[in-house]
């Protein structure tokens, strides 16, 4: 079936099925179980576009499905939550403190993450889910490291409330590995105070090179989890396993043949719709550079030279809004687009007396994805920077929340987006 269109199901305790989104389904009757969340008579559930769903019947069941476009829904001969994701649930249920789950992109990380935070919830102990995966974010916008503790069981990630988050800014952990390495530990601690017993941290699909092996060994040597699970369609990580091999403990689990494999584009629409739906109803607000502190950037940093702002000039053919150095590098900007000669001109001059020379047009930075901070440095939001102007102090960013009271760091990230929240272009790590 491949349409949109309504459709009542019966499935017998015991059989099983699988739903591809977007669609929604009620439970009329009888009981299922969704990544083994338990899903009774009169409650509803949207399934999100391009995501696959196991569905359980734990009762006789009747419910109620409409599909949307691509969708599909199809019965399932087998149990879709293998046996050895049933017993590695079971076995975490045993332990406390973090559980770490690696695999390739694809693997069913994030779905056996939410069974298993289902699966220990049905047993009354108080679970967390740490969601590193910044390009394909379960929890949380994309770019950050979300974390939430569940109050109760969820059979789809979208619902699940966003407790905490850690910026990184970037739809890969690639030229960002301290920020993904600190920020995993620190949403994962906070879980802890917060009254969690397991953590369980989902990773980034990232598992072949040497900054995944750099990153996957930080991370673990980091979080000194009580359990690796590591999902395997063959042996794809048995290189990051072996060095934990006999000093933390590893779960090995197969990925079923059912997970679904998706495409780059599929993962990178599920991004931009991930965040344009973040950024839905979000409105300019403007912030005094004077009071809030840039972080992940040279600007604002450094002290001013008038007489070096005044040779610039003389180069360029106008004024820059600011130029500063700090020991042998210098961060000059214009609160304009440069011509390309200009530009080049003003590089090569500071290139002859200084080490590192950055020189930023802010009309350039439109677009930037942002992360704000409270002066506690807990995250407040992301947001898309919308103009920033050195020579008046003044940082306009759209964000969905009211009140930029509350606002002390300004976090900047790589990617730039589009009013919709589609990737148009990025920086590099360093650039600004
Ligand atoms: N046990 C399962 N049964 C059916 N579908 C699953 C199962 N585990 C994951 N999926 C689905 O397969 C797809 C890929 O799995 P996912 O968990 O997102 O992989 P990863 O997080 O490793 O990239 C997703 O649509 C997911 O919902
Ligand atoms: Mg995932």
């Amino acid at each position: 079936m491949n349409s949109s269109e309504r459709m009542n199901i019966n499935l017998e305790k015991g059989r099983s099925a699988l739903l591809v989104g977007p669609a929604k389904l009620m439970v009329i009757k009888g009981a299922l179980s969704i990544f083994g969340a338990t899903l009774r008579g009169a409650t509803s559930f949207a399934a999100i576009a391009g995501r696959q769903y196991p569905i359980v019947a734990l009762e006789d069941s009747e419910f109620v499905i409409s599909l949307g476009i691509g969708s599909r829904f199809e019965r399932f001969d087998r149990d879709p939550i293998p046996s050895d994701w049933r017993a590695a649930a079971e076995l975490i249920s045993r332990l406390s403190g973090t559980i770490v789950v690696l695999g390739d992109v694809d693997a069913g990380k994030s779905g056996f993450t939410l069974y298993a935070a289902n699966a220990l919830i049905s047993k009354g102990r108080r679970v967390a889910i740490v969601d590193t995966d910044v390009g394909q974010s379960d929890i949380g916008p994309p770019g950050t490291i979300g974390m939430s503790i569940l109050d109760k069981q969820y059979p789809s990630y979208p619902d699940v409330p966003l407790t905490d988050a850690y910026f990184i800014g970037d739809k890969s952990p690639v030229g960002h590995l301290l920020p993904m390495v600190v920020g995993a530990r620190a949403v994962a601690d906070k879980a802890l105070a917060l009254g969690a017993d397991v953590v369980i941290v989902n990773t980034t699909g990232l598992v072949h090179g040497g900054v995944a092996a750099a990153l996957k060994y930080n991370k673990i040597e980091n979080l000194r989890p009580a359990l690796i699970v590591a999902l395997q369609r063959e042996s794809e990580i048995e290189h990051l396993l072996k060095p934990h091999e006999g000093y933390f403990t590893i779960a090995r689990l197969k990925t079923p043949s059912h997970v679904a494999k998706r495409g780059r584009e599929e993962r990178a629409e599920f991004r931009s719709l991930r965040m344009g739906h973040y950024l839905m109803s979000s409105k300019v607000v403007t912030l005094d550079l004077r009071s809030v502190t840039l972080l992940n950037t040279s600007i604002g940093y450094g002290e001013r030279d008038a007489a070096l702002e005044s040779a610039i000039a003389a180069v360029a053919g106008c004024a820059p809004s600011s130029a500063t150095k700090d020991g042998k590098s210098v961060t000059v900007t214009f609160d304009i687009l440069l011509h390309p000669a200009a530009f080049s001109r003003t590089l090569e001059m500071l290139k002859a007396s200084f080490d590192q020379a950055r020189v930023i047009c802010t009309p350039k930075l439109r677009g930037l994805l942002v992360g704000l901070l409270n002066f506690k440095r807990e995250f407040l939001c992301v947001g898309v920077l919308d103009e920033m102007r050195i020579s008046d102090g003044k940082l306009k960013i759209r964000v969905p929340i009211s009140d930029p009271s509350k606002v002390k760091y300004v976090s900047m990230g790589y990617l730039i987006l589009d009013e919709y929240g589609n990737e148009v272009a990025s920086i590099r790590p360093g650039e600004i």
